[in-house]
């Protein structure tokens, strides 16, 4: 009888889920939480609008519009609770989500009733749906992972997620959210990137219920369980780990051979004998030309080196190759074009709705800035509307209107500082922006239109040189989503730093997306690291061996040892019959 009640009830409800607002008393204890924890991002209105949220990127939640991207429930439903709990207990990787491990379960509870009572939608049980249920992760088998593949391909994720899923689809940049600013694909192939998690279990959720407010759809009426579990496995396999491992120094191996630039395939080999190391990248923003949200956060460096010659490659992510634009690490940044977000309201204000929307702007650097000046210089020396092409108001539109940023193009720098520190103060270095007056450095700078390396001596930003003392070279590619850039330079050097063996050399990385209208001092930059530039001659590769042998000769030596004095020592506890053993056997041995 009970059942059946129960049965009935279920029927009656929504489906999926309960309109379930808590008490006043809830949502009032909820507010208190909410106000301590979460406004200065959410809002004091839960409109994504806090103190905070020009310096963060996304944008926090705007929770009026009752539009969730975590969820397991149906495309365009709302969360259920336990969605909702579980984003606020471990929060959002690599956004400024923070996890709350600190609230108490009621705490949590609360909250998400507060948060709830921001959007009339919760007031709807049309827009509650059944969540779908996570099956467990099937193994990473190469069959699963190549019918997983298949699956990809077929359902189009390429498209924005590119070929091997390193966020450089041919619709990758024109994607927008449902606000209408441009949104970053997710690069697959670093998993701890991955907003909603990283587990088998989220990128299954991902999918199959799709991203409210992005362009990420579900795909969960496309494809069956299975054929999911696969896709799970294939997206799964394009990363190399849950972390990026972060290194701090690049070892620089010895070779004997040439080092010729124009022989890939000799590279290539000479290259797989590097370890890489992977460094962050951060935007600056201590001086103009700020970037609080540069589009490339890592950079992956190997070093080699021969008699004569040392080189580099680096390698990072890029949506597109954006090869047709200037660049120049000098290039003034107008103030409007900086990516400093703040004011950016004001910006709004001007009515100009391309430029400066302060709200939900996902990815790219907000255009607006402080305040657009309303004439001359706004678009920028080019004068006139044909800074974006053709159309000029046309920033999506008609391929012959010029994609967006192709002003700009891609550029690469590595930084050295122009002479070593004194032995007594190694740990002095140059100021990591460009040097200063005191301590120059030098760039090693290549324009990826011309992908042919130009050298700076840098005193600052104000003092970028260009210097020919020394003759840098670098051969450029571009490869589905990677860019991969090797230099090579004399050991010695006449003006700059020299790369002794056994030497550690500071070194800094600067990326330029030109999409991202990055030029100048609005870029990804690193601080300083070191190249290692390990001793040619190896101690002998026999020694490791012989020490092996050793270490194993003398631990048998020893096992022995002590079976036979347990064996004596048995034997004379029973001759002793209860005397202390220890004490009598001990000094024998
Ligand atoms: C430092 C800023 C910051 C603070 C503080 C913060 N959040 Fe967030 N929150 C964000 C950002 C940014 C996002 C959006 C992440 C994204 O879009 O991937 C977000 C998203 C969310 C989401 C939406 C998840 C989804 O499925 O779309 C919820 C729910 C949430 N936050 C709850 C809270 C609660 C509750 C608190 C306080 C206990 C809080 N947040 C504090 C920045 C913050
Ligand atoms: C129309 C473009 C588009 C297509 C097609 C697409 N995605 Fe996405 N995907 C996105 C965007 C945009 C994001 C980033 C959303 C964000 O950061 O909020 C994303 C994010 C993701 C994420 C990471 C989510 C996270 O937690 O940060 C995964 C995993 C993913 N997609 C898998 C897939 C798979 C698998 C397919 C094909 C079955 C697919 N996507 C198809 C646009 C797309």
């Amino acid at each position: 009888m009970a059942t059946l009640a129960a049965a009935v009830l279920l029927v009656a409800l929504p489906a999926g889920g309960q309109v379930d607002l808590g008490t006043e008393e809830q949502r009032a204890a909820g507010k208190i939480v909410y106000d301590k924890y979460c406004g200065q991002c959410h809002g004091d209105t839960g409109d994504g609008n806090g103190y905070a949220t020009p310096r963060v990127k996304p944008k926090p939640r705007d929770f009026t519009t009752g539009t969730y991207k975590f969820r397991t429930t149906p495309n365009g439903m709302l969360p259920t609770d336990d969605d909702l709990r579980r984003v606020i207990e471990i929060g959002a990787p690599y956004t400024s989500m923070p996890g709350w491990p600190n609230l108490t379960s009621a705490e949590i509870q609360n909250v998400i009733y507060y948060i709830k009572s921001f959007s009339p939608d919760f007031e709807n049980p049309d827009r509650y749906g059944e969540p779908i249920e996570i099956p467990r992760p099937l193994e990473s088998t190469e069959e699963s992972i190549a019918r997983g593949r298949v699956v990809y391909e077929e359902q189009g994720c390429a498209a924005c997620h590119g070929e091997v899923g390193r966020g450089d689809g041919p619709s990758a940049p024109t994607l927008v959210n449902d606000k209408g600013d441009p949104i970053k694909v997710a690069d697959l192939t670093q998993r701890w990137t991955y907003r909603g998690g990283a587990t088998k279990e989220d990128i299954y959720r991902t999918f199959s219920t799709g991203l409210n407010g992005t362009p990420m759809p579900s795909y969960a009426d496309s494809l069956e369980i299975e054929d999911r579990q696969h896709l799970v496995n294939y997206v799964y396999s394009l990363g190399d780990g849950d972390d990026p491992n972060y290194g701090t120094l690049i070892t620089a191996v010895y070779s004997e051979e040439p080092i010729d630039l124009e022989d890939g395939e000799t590279l290539d080999a000479l290259f797989e004998t590097a370890p890489m190391t992977r460094f962050p990248l951060v935007g600056q923003i201590s001086e103009p030309g700020r970037n609080f949200f540069p589009s490339v956060t890592s950079i992956e460096a190997q070093a080699v080196y021969n008699r004569d010659e040392i080189a580099f490659r680096v390698r990072w992510h890029d949506l597109r190759a954006d090869t047709s634009g200037r660049n120049s690490p000098s290039l003034e940044v107008p103030m409007w074009d900086e990516d400093n977000g703040i004011g950016a309201e004001a910006a709004d204000d001007g009515g100009d709705d391309f430029f400066g929307d302060a709200g939900g702007d996902d990815f790219f650097g907000e255009f607006g800035g402080e305040e657009a000046p309303a004439e001359d210089d706004f678009f920028g020396d080019s004068g006139g509307d044909d800074f974006f092409g053709d159309g000029g108001d046309d920033f999506f539109g008609a391929a012959d209107a010029g994609p967006p940023g192709a002003e700009f193009s891609d550029a690469v720098a590595l930084q050295f500082p122009a002479s070593l520190a004194p032995e007594e103060t190694p740990e002095l270095k140059p100021y990591f922006l460009y040097g200063d007056s005191q301590n120059p450095v030098d760039l090693w700078f290549v324009n990826l239109t011309y992908g042919v390396a130009d050298t700076f001596r840098g005193r600052g930003s104000e003092s970028i040189e260009p210097t020919e003392a020394d003759i840098v070279e670098a051969v450029t590619s571009y490869d589905q989503g990677e860019w991969t850039v090797t230099y090579k330079r004399r050991r010695s050097s006449r003006a700059g730093v020299s790369f002794a063996e056994q030497q550690y050399t500071p070194v800094a990385f600067s990326v330029w997306d030109g999409f991202n209208r990055e030029r100048g001092n609005k870029r990804a930059l690193s601080s300083w690291f070191y190249v290692y530039t390990e001793p040619s001659v190896q101690p002998a590769t026999t020694f490791p061996i012989v020490r092996a042998a050793v270490i194993v000769l003398v631990l048998e030596l020893l096992v022995v040892f002590l079976v036979r004095r347990r064996a004596r020592r048995q034997a004379a506890g029973e001759e002793a019959a209860g005397g202390t053993l220890a004490a009598t056997e001990a000094p024998a041995v």
